[in-house]
This record gives structure tokens, C-alpha cells and sequence, in this order.
């Protein structure tokens, strides 16, 4: 059991997979064997450029090979539930690409389907398996800022790449569930509670979906979270959690290189503690790994993606709406 191998397949040939072919050549638990595209002529070219034994020339053709563990799934979001409940029926576990599905009854559907076919499917938040990221949870919840009063976090960059799948609202695009998913992840890590009200405001461009979003969700007692996110601003990326004692700056929170630090401050006082850690999306590639080969649970389970959608869908509807949303 211990020197068996899974033998992974991409579904699709995303710029995206550029991140996770170098670790699962890394890892010795890991083996990257097919690529299945729409054409079997993309496909081949994409298995030549990369080095990949084989191609398929549809999706449904990589599901019905045998001889594949796991499936990568990093499709245009709103194919992610359809693929994953595919791949899941074919018997394959399935690492899914953020956000996992968008809406709520859509992650219900791949939860029935994977403890069916009792397979372990889970999102690729790759931030989450970051020492970094395990770090900061750890000094929180040691109380090293005290109550957490407030978590700030922000992702923005400048979207240039015409007719790109994030600006096509029919592909599920928009900031928010490209890049502000994240501050909502991490602002739900952090606090280990669910929100109970939020609050959105959005731009939206031309082609339909929001551009920039900014929300503020409430949290069990009065803990509050606001996150912004943008397609039309410099790339930036930062979280900042302010307790009553005081408060850690997370200059790198969702793309953590190997060589991190974070800032403690209490008053004018401040602490560097320096972090390191493995190449970024090795994380997601071992916790797999872990699930399938020795039967842990996946770091990021279906319970954590379904209120994160939920809370993504309540924002898009509170800004839709121009009012606050309560949740459950
Ligand atoms: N975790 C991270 O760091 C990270 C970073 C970037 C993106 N992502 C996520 O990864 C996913 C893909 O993002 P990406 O930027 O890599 O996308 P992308 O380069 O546009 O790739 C999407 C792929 O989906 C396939 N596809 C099937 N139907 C399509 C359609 N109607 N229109 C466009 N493509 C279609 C295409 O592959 P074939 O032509 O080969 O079939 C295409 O290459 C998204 O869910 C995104 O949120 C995650």
C-alpha cells in the first residue's frame, strides 16, 4: 500500500496546470500519466509540450480509462460541478479547482455522488496546506492577539488577457469567485465560525460580470470580516486579523512562496516571524494523497467548500440586491 502510486489525469489543458504538474513530479506518491482536452490534436500537443505519456481527445475518454486515480479539475467554474460529479461516477477522486461549484445545491449534488461512489473529491485551495497559513491559525487560536475582533483581506490584480473564461459571466466568472473567494476562505479559517449577515457592493464591467467587489460579513458574536477583490487594480494580495490584543499582518496569505514572513504588532511593537515552506501547490498534491493512500480526511472538506459558496452566493446576492443577506 505504502509504495503505491496515484496516477493522476488532467481535465483539460488550463493555464492552471502549469502549477501542479511540477509537484506531482515531485512527489513520490504522485504520477502524472494523461491529459485529456476537447481535440485529441490539442491534447497531444499539450502532452508533448509537457511530457505527458498520454492524451485524450475528450474529457469523457479520460474518465472511462482505468488505469486513473485521481482527476484535476480546473475548468471555467461553472463546468466544475458537472466534471467533478463525472469523474466522481467514473470512480475517480477528484481534486476540483476553486471555487469548488457555484451555488450551494451544486456542491450538495458532488457530495451525494462522492459518498456513492466513495470517492474523496476536494477543492484546490492550495493557500490552506501552507505552513504559513497553518501558522497564522495556530498563533490565533493560541491567543497570541487575543479575540479576533476583525480579519481584512484583499486580492486584486489587473486582468488584461482579452476573452478571458473569469470575464464571461455565462462560464461563472466575476472577482469574486476568481479571487475573492479567498479572503472569504481565509476569513472563515481564521474565525472558525460561519457568517451570519453579509453585505456586498460591486462594479461591474462590460461584458457583465463584477469587476470589483468589496463585502462585509458578521460573524457570531460581532466578529466581522471585509474582504475586496478586483480585476481592474494592481496585483495585491494581503490579510490582516486584528484582535484585542493585538494584530498579525499576512503580507503573502494566499500565494506563499518557500521563504515567508509574517508581522505581529501589539501597539507600536511588532514581531517578524519568519515561516518557510515546501513549493506552494505540493500541499494540495500530498493532503490527496494522504486521503486516498492512508484514509486521512482532505485538509479542505466538502462542509468548508459548501459554506464557503454559500457565503460567496449571499454576497453576490446582497449586492445584486443592494441589502444586506442574512444566512442561517
Ligand atoms: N488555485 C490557483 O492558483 C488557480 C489559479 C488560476 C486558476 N485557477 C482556477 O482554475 C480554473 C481554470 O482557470 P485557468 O485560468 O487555468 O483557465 P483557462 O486557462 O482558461 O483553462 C480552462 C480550460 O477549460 C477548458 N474548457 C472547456 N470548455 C471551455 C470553454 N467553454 N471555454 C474555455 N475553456 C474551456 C479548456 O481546455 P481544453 O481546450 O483543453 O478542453 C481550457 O484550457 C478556474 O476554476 C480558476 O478559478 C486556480
Amino acid at each position: 500500500m505504502s509504495d503505491r502510486k496515484l496516477r493522476w489525469g488532467l481535465l483539460s489543458t488550463a493555464r492552471i496546470n502549469r502549477s501542479l504538474i511540477p509537484p506531482l513530479r515531485m512527489s513520490p506518491r504522485n504520477e502524472l500519466v494523461a491529459v485529456a482536452s476537447r481535440t485529441q490534436e490539442k491534447a497531444e500537443a499539450y502532452a508533448r509540450e509537457w511530457n505527458i505519456p498520454v492524451a485524450y481527445g475528450s474529457y469523457e475518454a479520460m474518465l472511462a480509462a482505468p488505469d486513473i486515480d485521481v482527476v484535476y479539475v480546473p475548468l471555467p467554474n461553472n463546468m466544475h460541478e458537472h466534471w467533478t460529479i463525472e469523474a466522481a461516477k467514473a470512480g475517480k477522486h477528484v481534486l476540483c479547482e476553486k471555487p469548488l461549484a457555484i451555488s450551494v445545491g451544486e456542491v450538495d449534488a458532488i457530495r451525494a455522488v462522492a459518498e456513492r461512489a466513495g470517492v474523496v473529491v476536494s477543492e484546490a485551495f492550495m493557500y490552506r496546506h501552507h505552513p504559513q497559513t497553518l501558522k497564522v491559525k495556530e498563533l490565533v487560536d493560541a491567543g497570541v492577539i487575543g479575540q479576533v475582533r476583525l480579519v481584512r483581506g484583499s486580492f486584486s490584480f489587473n486582468l488584461t488577457r482579452e476573452g478571458d473564461v473569469r470575464l464571461n459571466p455565462l462560464l461563472g466568472g466575476g472577482s469574486l469567485w476568481d479571487v475573492g473567494c479567498y479572503p472569504v476562505s481565509y476569513a472563515r479559517y481564521i474565525i472558525g465560525r460561519e457568517p451570519v449577515e453579509v453585505f456586498g457592493r460591486k462594479v461591474v464591467g462590460p461584458t457583465g460580470v463584477d469587476e470589483t467587489f468589496t463585502g462585509t460579513l458578521r460573524f457570531p458574536d460581532n466578529i466581522y470580516a471585509q474582504i475586496d477583490c478586483s480585476f481592474r487594480a494592481t496585483f495585491r494580495t494581503h490579510v490582516e486579523i486584528v484582535g484585542s490584543e493585538g494584530a498579525i499582518s499576512v503580507l503573502h496569505p494566499f500565494k506563499p512562496g518557500t521563504e515567508e514572513h509574517i508581522i505581529i504588532s501589539r501597539g507600536d511593537d511588532s514581531e517578524r516571524v519568519a515561516i518557510q515552506g515546501p513549493e506552494l501547490y505540493l500541499g494540495e498534491v500530498e493532503d490527496m494523497a494522504d486521503a486516498v493512500l492512508l484514509g486521512k480526511p482532505p485538509r479542505i472538506s466538502l462542509a468548508d467548500s459548501r459554506a464557503n459558496v454559500a457565503a460567496l452566493v449571499a454576497l453576490l446576492e446582497s449586492a445584486e440586491r443592494g441589502q444586506p443577506v442574512r444566512m442561517a
